[in-house]
């Protein structure tokens, strides 16, 4: 055996005073580029974290109440829930602050949600052991997105309207219970009075949050158990 070569095995082998790399153990072929991508569902989390903090704090100021009326002064159509948006904007100390960072950890969420996602398919850590934390995300992921599409509506102006119309027209669509199940969520199902607000107030600040939080305790408490797939 050459020289030189025989002196790096002997430095990788009897001198060796540092634990093996993790790219030396599994005899990955190159360093492993993709582990700042194993924070995906750390950030997801935290997003979490900073949602239920700023939404608690907007809950102290929101109405939800999206009921049709007209402004006494302006004659213009308008509702409690958008009243108390302007509020919380305008005239409640740091509520635009409060509600810039709902909206922005809400992004950041849905797209840290997805990311990780594609994280855990492309490293292939669905895989055996860990098919049920694969389900539990799938579930995570819907209760993501319907943390969006209810915080959506609650604003109660033109873009909610629209959003309550698309979700109305879906709901409608789904076989037998469509037109009932329609009424259920939205109250309305031909022409908006407003009721669909408190019903989605409801399921964004109580359903979602109590299911949300629960799977992910388990979600995350299986990676305790399970450990975090190795890359191979
Ligand atoms: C609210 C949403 C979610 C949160 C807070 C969350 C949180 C986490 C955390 C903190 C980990 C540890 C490793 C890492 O961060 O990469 C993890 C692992 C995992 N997640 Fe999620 N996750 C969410 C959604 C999802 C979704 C949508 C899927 C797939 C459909 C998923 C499937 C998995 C799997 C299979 C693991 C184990 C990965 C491994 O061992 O390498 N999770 N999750």
């Amino acid at each position: 055996m050459p020289y030189a070569d025989l002196t790096r095995v002997v430095l990788e082998t009897d001198q060796r005073q540092l634990p093996r790399s993790h790219a030396e153990k599994y005899e990955l072929k190159t360093i492993w580029y993709w582990y700042p991508l194993y924070c995906l569902g750390g950030i997801a989390f935290v997003a979490f974290v900073i949602l239920t903090i700023t939404g608690i704090l907007l809950g102290f100021f929101y109405v939800p109440d999206g009921r049709l009326e007209i402004n006494p002064t302006t004659q213009n159509l308008t509702n409690p829930a958008w009243n108390s948006m302007l509020v919380i904007m305008n005239e409640i100390p740091f509520g635009f602050i409060v509600r810039g960072m709902h909206h922005w950890a809400a992004h950041i969420m849905i797209a840290a949600v997805f990311l990780h996602m594609c994280r855990v398919y492309f490293t292939g850590a669905y895989k055996k052991p860990r098919e049920l934390n694969w389900l539990l995300g799938v579930v995570l992921m819907l209760i993501t997105i319907m943390f969006g599409y209810s915080g959506y509506l609650l604003p109660a102006n033109n873009l909610s309207e629209g959003a309550a119309n698309i979700g109305i027209n879906m709901t409608r669509a789904s076989p037998v219970i469509g037109d009932q199940l329609a009424r259920l969520l939205f109250g309305d199902i031909n022409t908006l009075t407003g009721v669909y607000i408190l019903r989605w107030y409801w399921i964004h600040v109580f359903i979602l949050p109590l299911l949300g939080t629960g799977l992910m305790i388990l979600h995350m408490g299986l990676v305790w158990l399970q450990g975090v797939a190795e890359p191979h």
